[in-house]
């Protein structure tokens, strides 16, 4: 069941369906890139966590990890999306201490780990949520080896005259730090929980 090509439709169908904070400019910002064969997606990454602790990709091999990129300040896309996360692992009926579920940030600058402490424990999230930020040179790299985008764009709607477009994307990534599957807005949390229970019993 496990989707071995990464389609870039995917990315555009779920940037704009779901609505990356800014829809319109999310489309164009979505990657056109094609990957045949297992997904390249993932890879090495330095980060701080919301206690402040240096973090590697390293730190969380030896269990399957939930991975979202967002910000604090999104007014629902990435609320809804973490959600989303914790009510299908609720549904899985799996130890929900069997995952890592990890939010990344795309706005570093606002998203200190004090920020971010504070973000985690909201309600509805995944029991045990960690947050991640670092440099703007750190969250940059990881985000390209995810394929995800978080760019700074004007909105004269927020107070602060700005938001970010980012990519709304659940991706689920093996014990082994592997490419196992990726969740956009249109997956139910109940499909993502059968997919969470698939991976628990295959090991892919
Ligand atoms: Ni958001």
């Amino acid at each position: 069941m496990s989707r071995k090509i990464f389609n870039p439709l995917l990315i555009c169908f779920g940037a704009f369906a779901i609505g990356a904070c800014s829809p319109e400019t999310g489309v164009q910002s979505a990657p056109n890139t094609v990957v045949s064969g297992e997904a390249n997606i993932g890879g090495a990454f330095t980060l701080t966590d919301h206690e402040g602790q240096i973090v590697t990709d390293q730190t969380y091999l030896g269990k399957p990890m939930l991975i979202y990129f967002g910000f604090a300040y999104c007014p629902d896309v990435c609320p809804t999306s973490l959600q989303k996360m914790g009510a299908a692992l609720t549904l899985s009926k799996l130890d929900p201490d069997t995952f890592h579920s990890l939010l990344i940030t795309v706005d570093p600058e606002r998203d200190t780990p004090e920020q971010l402490a504070l973000y985690v424990t909201a309600n509805g999230f995944p029991k045990g949520l960690r947050g991640l930020t670092g440099t703007q040179d750190q969250i940059d790299a990881v985000k390209k080896a995810y394929i995800a985008t978080g760019q700074k764009v004007e909105d004269p709607a927020n107070p602060e005259g700005f938001t970010f477009d980012h990519t709304n994307f659940i991706y689920l990534m093996g014990a082994d730090g592997k490419f196992v599957d990726i969740f956009s807005g249109l997956d139910t949390p109940q499909e993502i929980a059968d997919r969470l229970k698939l991976y628990k019993k295959t090991g892919h």
